[in-house]
């Protein structure tokens, strides 16, 4: 795929939950050729050199035919507070589409299920695009999207995901909203009822949520994809910072590291070693919760 640095023009910013901030920009150059999953670098500085490196951010929404992609950034430091303080109207620096992104379903007879944790609605809302968009609106409840955050005020707005006609499911760790659950409860429980077939199931959230995720749908026949973050610097295969320890499938003893600006950001979750990511996040399963997760 080729990768195009391109000034691309802030048309639209909008606070959509609370730190939660959605940027439009016109890139009719990167936009063409752009797949749900995939990112961007933006140069964040507009004067001075702080913050001197680009950010990622994944495609939240692509407008192909405006030659527009939206953003959803989530403040957490100096480059996502002055990326959502920049005003309509003035240009950043992207270069894009980079790596991999989710593969889509093999075919229509796939129960499929989005599973977004906070700022993880990002990536997976340009693929329900793309899924309802391919799928006609009498069959649309067959598209579950399980969507948990902390808290209430942390959830962007819910009506457009609802008039897409999907089955929807809330959950918020204090019960503020939907029901009181880790997302990947919330699912377990539909699933292990029976309520929620699952034959594919994409991903994107914390890296607690992740690693709960990876550990619950491993062995149970569900095809995973998740989208990983790690600390980037050039997002083109050039710094080495990005790199996750992983699986050999030839060789299970030996140590071997993936890249996730250009072998992922999705990945397959069974090639990651979890256990090396975050020794703590490996610990037994315990009875706290009705899933065992
Ligand atoms: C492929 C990819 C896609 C991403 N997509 C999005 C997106 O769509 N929306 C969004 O809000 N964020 C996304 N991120 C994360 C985003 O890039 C970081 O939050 C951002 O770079 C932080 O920059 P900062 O200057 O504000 O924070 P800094 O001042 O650099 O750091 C502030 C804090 O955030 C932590 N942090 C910084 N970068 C990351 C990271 N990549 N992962 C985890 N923690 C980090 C730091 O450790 C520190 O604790 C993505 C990251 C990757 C790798
Ligand atoms: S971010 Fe530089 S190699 Fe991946």
């Amino acid at each position: 795929m080729p990768r195009v640095l391109e000034k691309a023009k802030i048309l639209e910013t909008q606070r959509e939950a609370e730190g939660i901030h959605r940027l439009v920009l016109y890139a009719p150059r990167i936009v063409p050729t752009a797949r749900p999953g995939q990112f961007v670098m933006i140069r964040v500085a507009s004067e001075g050199s702080d913050p001197l490196l680009s950010r990622p951010f994944s495609f939240h929404r692509l407008h192909k035919d405006d030659g527009l992609f939206e953003i959803l950034l989530r403040v957490v430091g100096t480059g996502t507070r002055i990326l959502s303080q920049r005003p309509p109207g003035s240009t950043l620096d992207v270069v894009g589409p980079l790596g991999r992104g989710f593969t889509p379903p093999s075919g229509p007879g796939e129960t499929v299920a989005l599973v977004a944790g906070g700022i993880g609605i990002a990536p997976l809302w340009a693929l329900l695009d793309e899924l309802t968009a391919k799928t006609h609106k009498n069959h649309r409840d067959q598209l579950y999207v399980f969507y948990g955050a902390r808290t209430r005020t942390e959830l962007v707005p819910l009506s457009p995901l609802k008039r897409l006609g999907v089955s929807l499911v809330v959950s918020t760790d204090d019960g503020s909203a939907g029901e009181q659950a880790t997302v990947v409860e919330a699912l377990a429980r539909r699933h292990e009822t029976g309520m929620v077939p699952l034959d594919r199931l994409y991903a994107c959230g914390s890296l607690p949520m992740q690693v709960s995720l990876a550990r619950w749908a491993s062995g149970r026949g569900i095809l995973v994809e998740m989208s990983l973050e790690s600390m980037m610097a050039c997002g083109i295969g050039a710094c080495l910072g990005c790199a996750l320890p992983a699986v050999d499938p030839e060789d299970p003893q030996a140590e071997r590291y993936v890249h996730v600006c250009t072998d992922g950001p999705v990945f397959d979750p069974g090639r990651i070693r979890w256990d090396k990511i975050q020794p703590v996040m490996a610990r037994p399963l315990t009875s706290a919760s009705p899933s065992g997760l």
